[in-house]
């Protein structure tokens, strides 16, 4: 039996100020197809398997209210609420101890909401090999993608051996998020690929796993009964992914390499990759450049004009109660400006 869980309560500072607090950027429709990234993520998984019973999704609850406006197919009862967000260990534990109740050891897959995929087709393929091999091999399976660059927002696996079936390798290194000198070694071997985020296993692996890796969460979270006392036990839990909680230790990963397109639209360099490959007009926006080049725009007020001289390579955000304009090889420490903001009273 194969379940699906997506992964939908981060805060997606990178993409400030469009992504806000109230409504992080899995809510948005931030590359003009006009459903949201949430939205295309659950239409991928119906895809591979029409029946809603068995598509779930775990988000913090400040953002219910959103998903159930943005997927009035799901059954209520498939959302899983956490009561506030601790990054995806928790998450993916806490979801996993919520379908306990349900199912008897199903297969799993875990799907973060802010990705792009391309030709569904090939995805379809690549997860039911994932799936595949989770169910035979009890490991934890990752699908895998071809990395072009040394980018510093992902994590790294390294491919080993194959194990008997078509297209699953042993991980014999997993590394997240390193920086980009690492990034680039890793890359130079030609036996790297980039984490995609998405994850199938087993219930029971997955159990095993946190009880080998991080026991203490989870008897924090099993011993959790009802809503008041889950309040409690996230309380108590430090924040922590996945990727660094279970998978830089575990030693029962698998990776898939995916063939399919995919992006993580992790920041607005991402979205202006993904623009330009679809549509080759990157840009949202009335503008007037002298002397400018390479500016992507995205300014959801179509009434304002944004003139420019003699810039380079900058992206200018403008939204109704705030204007951002960073160089694109900064891109990474608009994180920081929230922060910032967040402390500012
Ligand atoms: N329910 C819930 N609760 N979901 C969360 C939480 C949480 O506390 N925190 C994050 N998520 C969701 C996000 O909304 C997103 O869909 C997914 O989990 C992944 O979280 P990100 O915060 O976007 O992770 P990342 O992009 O920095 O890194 C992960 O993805 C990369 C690929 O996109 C890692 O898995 C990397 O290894 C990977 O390369
Ligand atoms: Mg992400």
């Amino acid at each position: 039996q194969f379940v699906s869980v997506i992964l939908a309560g981060g805060s997606g500072e990178r993409f400030w100020p469009l992504s806000r607090k109230h409504k992080p950027k899995q809510f948005l429709s931030l590359d003009h197809t006009g459903s949201t990234l949430l939205q295309a993520t659950a239409e991928r998984l119906l895809a591979i398997h029409p029946n809603t019973d068995n598509l779930y999704v775990i988000t913090s609850a400040e953002y219910r209210g959103l998903v159930l406006e943005q997927l009035p197919e799901l059954p209520v009862e498939n959302l899983i609420v956490e009561p506030f967000a601790r990054d995806t260990a928790p998450a993916v534990l806490y979801a996993t101890l919520c379908l306990q109740k349900r199912y008897d050891n199903p297969i799993i897959g875990f799907f973060p909401a802010d990705h792009r995929v391309t030709s569904d087709e090939r995805f379809e393929r690549c997860m039911l090999r994932a799936a595949d091999a989770a169910e035979r091999h009890g490991s934890l399976v990752v699908l895998g993608i071809e990395p072009n660059f040394p980018a510093t927002g992902y994590g790294y696996i390294r491919r080993g051996e194959s194990v008997p079936g078509r297209g699953v390798y042993h991980v014999s290194h997993f590394a997240e998020k390193p920086d980009v000198e690492t990034a680039q070694a890793y890359l130079d071997t030609g036996v790297y690929c980039w984490n995609s985020g998405m994850l199938v296993a087993s219930m029971n692996t997955l159990l095993e796993e946190f009880r080998t890796h991080q026991n203490e969460l989870l008897t924090v979270l099993s011993a959790a009964k009802n809503r008041l006392s889950t309040r409690e036990a996230y309380a108590s839990t430090e924040k922590i992914s996945f990727d660094y909680a279970i998978l830089e230790k575990s030693k029962r990963v698998h990776v898939v390499p995916g063939d399919f397109d995919w992006d993580d639209l992790g920041d607005w360099n991402a979205l202006e990759r993904l623009l330009k490959n679809n549509h080759g007009a990157p840009s949202s926006g009335r503008h007037v450049g002298l002397d400018t080049e390479g500016v992507l725009l995205y300014n959801t007020n179509s009434n304002e004009l944004i003139v420019t001289i003699g810039l380079e390579d900058v992206t200018i955000v403008s939204d109704k109660e705030v204007t951002l304009v960073v160089r694109k090889e900064r891109t990474q420490d608009i994180k920081k400006v929230v922060q910032q903001l967040k402390n500012t009273p």
